[in-house]
C-alpha cells in the first residue's frame, strides 16, 4: 500500500517540469498528431513519470455506458460496452440498488477495458426542459440526484476504478456552455445546484470531480476557489482530485489556484493559440513567483493519491472481455422500472391475442440515449418493433414492411444497416411521419385492435433543444397522424398508445385525449425493444415515477431567463427563479402541471396505511405501510415530502425528503417502510448557514408530489443552526 509518506517522497523528487506537466493531460487522443489513447475511444489521459513508475491514467466517458471505440485499426476484435438506459430513465427508477448495480456493471466494463476513471455520473438540475443535455442528468430535484449519484458511485468504485461527479456547477444548459455566466443565489446554490453533489461526496466519497465550463457568479467553475477548495473539500471534505472539463475555462494558474488540480485534455495551444501551452505557462508562474510551490505539491497530491488506487497503477491486466452478458439482463432490469404510465384509460397491458398496428419511424430508429460525450457504442440496438416481434404479439407485418421500406428509402441507405439499427442513436433529423393516407390508416385500422405510435426525439451535447414543432411540440405531420390514427381506431372501437422515447419533456396536453395510454420509455439503452414490448403486454409493470415535471406548456416553466441574454448570443444566465425550480415552483405558485414530479401509473394500485413518526435525537423517523391492492403484482416508490413552517425565509410548498422503493408486492401483500429523516436535512439556508426553523412540520406521505396519502405532523421547539 502506499502511504501518505510515499507520496511525499515522491513529491519531493519531482522537478517542477514534471510536476507542471503532470498536472496537464496529455491532449485530446488521436487528435492534432496526439497518440492515441492506450483505450481508443477514451476522452483523455494523464502524463506518466517513468522514472518513479507512475503510469498514465486513463479517463473515458459515461454516463449511459462506457463511451470507448469499438473498432480498432488492424484488430479484429470488438471493444463494445453496454447502452444502459440514460440517466434521467435510471432516476426514473427510484431504486438506489439499481443505480448501484448499473453502476458496477459500468466499472466492470471499465476496468476490463483498461479504463482507470468513468466520467459519470453526470447530476446538474433539469432547471428547463429545453437543455439538451438533460437525458444526461438525474432530475429536478437535488435529493433524488444526489441519492441516485451516490449509489451509482459506489457501483462504479466497487469495482477498483473511480467515477468522477460532473459538471460542477450550475452547468444546466448546452448554448454557450464554455463562456456563459450563471448567476444564481447562494441559496438557490447550496439548497437546489449544489446539493445533489454535497450528497454523492459525503456518501460515496468519489475519487474525481469534475468542474464544470460555465462561469459562476463572474468566475469560471475551474478557477473558481470558493467552489472547489472552500465548499468541495473545506466544507464537505472531498479528498479526491478536482479535473476541468475538456478545454475549460481560460487561465491554467488560476485553475491550479483554485484548486482544479487536473487540466484536461491538456494542450490547449494547438486549438487557440492565444492561451498558450498550459504546461509552459505554469512552470513561468512559479518561476515568476505568480504561483506558489505549495499549490503546485498541493494538487499533485491530489492527483497522486488517487493514481496510486487505480487499476494501471497496481498493474491489473484487464481482459478485454467484459461480462457483456450478464450487464444485458441489468440494462434491461433498469430500464424495466424506469418505464412511467403515463396514461391509461383500459388500454394497457395489450393482450396476447390482440392484432397490433405499430405506427412511427422510431419502431425502426429507435434511440437508444443521446449524443455527444454520453453516447454509448453496444453491440446491438433492440428496436421496438424487434422487441414487439419477440414478445408473442401479432404485429401487423404488412404495416412494419411499409415503416421499413419507408426508412430505408428515405435514408438513401443500405437497408441492412437500417434493420440492424446502426442508425439509433444518431443524431439524422427525423423523418417526415405523415405518409399514409385516411384510407390507408382506417384499412389498418379495420383488421388491428391496437395502435402504437412511437413517438421519438433525440439532443445531446453542444446544442439545447428546441422550443418548436418537432421538438418541444409535436411537428405538424406527427399531429396529423396521429388524428388519423385516433379517428380510424376509435370508431373501429380499437385502442391507441403512444410511445414516448424521448430524453426530456415534451408538450403532452394538446394531443394527450387522442389517446387511450401513453407510454414514457425514455431513451431505454441497447434493450430499448424489449423494455417497450414487455411493459406492453404487462411482463412488465410499470413503476417507474418522474424525476421532472412535464409541464402544460413552456410558459408555465419558471427558468424564464433560460438560455440568457442577449438573447442571440447569451452571455450570462440569471437563474431568477432561485430556489424555485420544478415542482417547488408549480406547488408554491398553485401552476398545474400536465404530469407532476413523482407521478406514475402502474398496472395494479396502492395503498398506504398507519404512518408512524417519532423522534429520535437528531432525526425523525417515519414508518408506515403500503399494501398492493389491485390485481398484479408490482412496486411502488413511497414518496416523502416535507412542508416547513413558515418562518424567517421563504419556503417551498413542500420537499422531497425520502423515498423507498418497495420490493416487488403480490396483490394483498405489505410492505412495512422505515425510513429516516436527519434534522438537519430538513434546513433551509439563510445566507449565513443552514436554519431550521422553529413551528410545525408537516410529514407528506405519498405515490407522487400531488398525491398525497398520509399526512403527520411533528414540532420544533427551538430554532436551529447549522454550519455549511
Ligand atoms: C463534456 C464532458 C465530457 C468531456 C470528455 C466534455 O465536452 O462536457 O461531459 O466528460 O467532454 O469527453
Amino acid at each position: 500500500m502506499v502511504r501518505e509518506a510515499d507520496i511525499d517522497r515522491i513529491v519531493s523528487t519531482m522537478s517542477l517540469e514534471e510536476k507542471a506537466r503532470f498536472l496537464v493531460g496529455v491532449g485530446l487522443p488521436g487528435w492534432f498528431g496526439n497518440p492515441h489513447s492506450r483505450v481508443p475511444g477514451a476522452a483523455g489521459e494523464t502524463h506518466p513519470i517513468e522514472r518513479l513508475s507512475i503510469p498514465t491514467i486513463v479517463l473515458a466517458d459515461g454516463p449511459a455506458g462506457l463511451r470507448i471505440n469499438p473498432i480498432r485499426e488492424g484488430d479484429e476484435r470488438r471493444f463494445h460496452a453496454t447502452a444502459f438506459p440514460v440517466a434521467v430513465m435510471l432516476a426514473s427508477t427510484w431504486n438506489r440498488d439499481i443505480l448501484e448495480a448499473v453502476g458496477r456493471a459500468i466499472g466492470e466494463e471499465a476496468r476490463e477495458y483498461g479504463v482507470d476513471i468513468i466520467l459519470a455520473p453526470a447530476m446538474n438540475i433539469h432547471r428547463n426542459p429545453l437543455c439538451g443535455r438533460s437525458f444526461e442528468y438525474y432530475s429536478e430535484d437535488p435529493i433524488l440526484t444526489g441519492e441516485m449519484a451516490a449509489a451509482f458511485v459506489k457501483g462504479i468504485q466497487s469495482q477498483g476504478v473511480g467515477a468522477c461527479l460532473k459538471h460542477f456547477a450550475a452547468n444546466d444548459q448546452e448554448t454557450n456552455r464554455m463562456i456563459i455566466d450563471t448567476i444564481v443565489s447562494e441559496r438557490a446554490l447550496r439548497e437546489i445546484h449544489l446539493r445533489g453533489f454535497e450528497i454523492a461526496v459525503k456518501k460515496s466519497k468519489p475519487w474525481v470531480v469534475m468542474s464544470a465550463y460555465n462561469k459562476l457568479n463572474g468566475v469560471y467553475c475551474s478557477q473558481n476557489r470558493w467552489l472547489l477548495t472552500e465548499v468541495l473539500r473545506r466544507e464537505w471534505g472531498f479528498d479526491g482530485f478536482v479535473v476541468s472539463d475538456w478545454y475549460a475555462g481560460d487561465d491554467p494558474v488560476e485553475q491550479m489556484k483554485a484548486g482544479n488540480d487536473l487540466i484536461m485534455p491538456g494542450k490547449a495551444y494547438q486549438i487557440d493559440s492565444k492561451r498558450g501551452d498550459e504546461v509552459e505557462e505554469i512552470v513561468r508562474a512559479v518561476r515568476d513567483g505568480r504561483l506558489s510551490l505549495e499549490i503546485l505539491d498541493r494538487n499533485v497530491r491530489n492527483i497522486l493519491r488517487v493514481i496510486v488506487d487505480s487499476p494501471s497503477f497496481r498493474g491489473y491486466r484487464y481482459s478485454d472481455m467484459p461480462n457483456l452478458d450478464e450487464h444485458t439482463n441489468i440494462a434491461y432490469e433498469a430500464g424495466a422500472e424506469g418505464v412511467i404510465l403515463l396514461k391509461n384509460d383500459g388500454a394497457l397491458p395489450i393482450r396476447l391475442d390482440a392484432r397490433v398496428a405499430v405506427f412511427g419511424t422510431g419502431q425502426i430508429e429507435t434511440v437508444k440515449g443521446g449524443t455527444g460525450s454520453g453516447d454509448t457504442h453496444p453491440r446491438y440496438v433492440v428496436s421496438i418493433i424487434d422487441g414487439l416481434r419477440g414478445s408473442g404479439l401479432l404485429i401487423d407485418e404488412e404495416l412494419a414492411e411499409v415503416y421499413r421500406r419507408y426508412v430505408a428509402c428515405m435514408r438513401g441507405r443500405d437497408e441492412y444497416l437500417v434493420r440492424m439499427g446502426l442508425l439509433a442513436g444518431s443524431a439524422a433529423p427525423s423523418l417526415p411521419q405523415d405518409f399514409l393516407s385516411e384510407e390507408e390508416v382506417e384499412k389498418i385500422a379495420d383488421r388491428n385492435s391496437v395502435a402504437v405510435f412511437v413517438l421519438s426525439r433525440i439532443s445531446g451535447e453542444g446544442y439545447d433543444r428546441k422550443l418548436e414543432k418537432g421538438d418541444f411540440y409535436l411537428s405538424d405531420d406527427e399531429r396529423s397522424l396521429l388524428e388519423r390514427i385516433s379517428r380510424a381506431f376509435h370508431r373501429s372501437g380499437g385502442k391507441v398508445v403512444v410511445v414516448l422515447n424521448i430524453g426530456s419533456p415534451i408538450e403532452v396536453v394538446s394531443w394527450r385525449d387522442l389517446v387511450d395510454g401513453i407510454l414514457l420509455v425514455w431513451q431505454a439503452g441497447q434493450e430499448t425493444g424489449r423494455i417497450v414490448a414487455d411493459t406492453l403486454i404487462g411482463r412488465i409493470n410499470p413503476s417507474g415515477k418522474l424525476p421532472v415535471t412535464f409541464p402544460i406548456d413552456y410558459d408555465d416553466v419558471p427558468s424564464w431567463s433560460f438560455p440568457g441574454e442577449p438573447k442571440d448570443n447569451p452571455q450570462k444566465v440569471v437563474y431568477e427563479e432561485g430556489i424555485y425550480v420544478g415542482y417547488r415552483y408549480y406547488d408554491t405558485f398553485g401552476v398545474d402541471p400536465a404530469y407532476e414530479f413523482g407521478y406514475g401509473l402502474s398496472y395494479t394500485r396502492f395503498e398506504y396505511r398507519g404512518l408512524e413518526l417519532e423522534r429520535i435525537g437528531e432525526a425523525i423517523k417515519i414508518a408506515f405501510e403500503v399494501e398492493n391492492v389491485g390485481g398484479y403484482p408490482g412496486k411502488e416508490v413511497a414518496q416523502v415530502y416535507v412542508k416547513a413552517p413558515k418562518g424567517r425565509i421563504d419556503k417551498p410548498f413542500q420537499e422531497l425528503k425520502g423515498f423507498h422503493k418497495t420490493r416487488l408486492l403480490k396483490p394483498g401483500e405489505v410492505e412495512r417502510v422505515e425510513l429516516e429523516l436527519d434534522l438537519r436535512s430538513l434546513a433551509s439556508f439563510d445566507g449565513w448557514g443552514w436554519l431550521l426553523d422553529k413551528g410545525e412540520y408537516e410529514v407528506r406521505v405519498g405515490s407522487s408530489s400531488r398525491d398525497i396519502r398520509l399526512i403527520g405532523r411533528f414540532t420544533i421547539e427551538e430554532e436551529r443552526r447549522y454550519n455549511p
